[in-house]
């Protein structure tokens, strides 16, 4: 276990933003989180506290982070900044909760996977364990226990498709519990852990079950055209190792990587808009366009559709807008970057702000941020 006072978080966002927090902890296992716990049982986790226990006081309020890939940072913290450490990767199906009677069948293996294992270390080994399942969501910077509260999400999968448990730390009771996917309350990077349990669960290890049989899911976007290029290029056979190479290379041509230009992927979500607000956007983009105009849109079936706000922004000429050290990413406006490395918390507020007014004076439609606001 690792305590610092005033610790620099620069290497703690994916923004990349210069903010420090007034105490850092880490913890390697469930038994050392329990430890903290009970030094600090006024409510380890809950939002609000951060008792003083037995005289270790943890400021607060506390925060548990992964890898603070979708966070923004809007100043110093004054509080704690917990994370995890625990790491592993076990597969079998015991430790996953699994009764005789409920295994899926022999074609499906039970992972089990440490809160503070990184999301893309994981869906590397499942690649080169032949195993299907994370292959799409290859590429995604963050943690695992991350990963399972924010339900992560790309190329026409979520993390909850393969979920099978999640394990946490009861900040009120102080033991483990485990959930299932449905009792997760999952939605478009959504959970009960970002919402009506928001600060009582740690997530300690997710179960995964992946299949051993082939399961390619290729229906997003250009996924099917570049698997099927790829596998005519190298005559490989199809695997999750080939669409795990294909949707990282699709990834490098779209979004930046944190390691070179800072940010927290997609900045807001796609709207999802009730059928008469989709007429309406379609209805302004046709103006000064031909009558052929198309609205890219999803139908989430039951009345609602999905618009991609990357299209959205890129209707107001925001593809590329800088101001200062902060821009709208030329390659996926949805994305808003730290161009310099030199950004403050401000610029990025900002760059935000016209984001989400221009889009509004347009088309009508408040974009929600997908990034969480600290
Ligand atoms: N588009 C434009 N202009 C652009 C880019 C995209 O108009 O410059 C439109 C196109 O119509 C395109 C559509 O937006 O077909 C969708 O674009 P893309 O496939 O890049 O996906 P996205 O909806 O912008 C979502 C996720 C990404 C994920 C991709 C791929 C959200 C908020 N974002 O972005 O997730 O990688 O799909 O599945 O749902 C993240 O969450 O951080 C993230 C990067």
């Amino acid at each position: 276990m690792t305590i610092v006072r005033n610790k620099d978080l620069t290497a703690w966002n994916t923004f990349g933003l210069k903010v420090s927090c007034a105490c850092f902890v880490e913890y390697g296992s469930v038994a050392e989180l329990e430890e903290l716990w009970k030094r600090n049982r006024d409510g380890l986790g809950l939002p609000e506290t951060g008792g003083a226990g037995d005289g270790t006081a943890f400021p607060s309020p506390i925060l548990h982070i992964g890898r603070g890939s979708n966070l923004l940072f809007t100043k110093d913290f004054p509080g704690t900044v917990f994370h995890s450490d625990i790491k592993f990767i076990e597969a079998g199906g015991e430790s996953c909760g699994i009764t005789a009677g409920e295994t899926a069948g022999d074609r499906r293996t039970d992972v089990e996977v440490g809160a503070g294992v990184l999301w893309d270390d994981f869906c590397r080994w499942s690649a080169e364990q032949g195993l299907w399942g994370p292959e799409n969501l290859s590429g995604i910077p963050g943690e695992t226990g991350a990963a399972a509260v924010q339900n992560i999400g790309a190329y026409g999968v979520e993390a909850k498709d393969f979920i099978r448990m999640v394990k946490c730390f009861d900040c009120i009771t102080g033991k483990v519990v485990a959930f299932r996917p449905s009792e997760c309350r999952y939605g478009y990077r959504e959970s009960m852990f970002k919402t009506s349990a928001k600060g009582r669960y740690v997530v300690t290890s997710v179960c995964f079950s992946l299949s051993s049989g082939p399961n390619p899911k290729l229906e997003y976007g250009n996924v099917r055209a570049a698997v099927d290029k790829a596998l005519e290029d190298t005559g490989k056979s199809l695997t999750p190792a080939l669409v795990r190479d294909v949707i990282l290379s699709v990834r490098n041509s779209k979004l930046p990587d944190p390691a070179v230009i800072g940010s927290a992927g997609s900045f807001f979500k796609n709207p999802v808009v009730p059928r008469s607000d989709y007429e309406r956007v379609a209805s302004i983009a046709r103006i000064g366009h031909s009558d052929d105009c198309q609205v890219p849109h999803f139908d989430t079936g039951s009345g609602f559709i999905k618009i991609p706000a990357a299209w959205l922004i890129e209707q107001c000429g925001l593809k590329g807008y800088r101001d200062g050290n902060a821009a709208v990413y030329e390659r996926q406006p949805l994305v808003i970057v730290n161009l310099t490395g030199e950004a403050s918390p401000e610029e990025i507020l900002a760059v935000e702000k016209k984001v989400s007014d221009s889009v509004y004076s347009k088309f009508g439609i408040r974009l929600q941020p997908e990034v969480e606001h600290i």
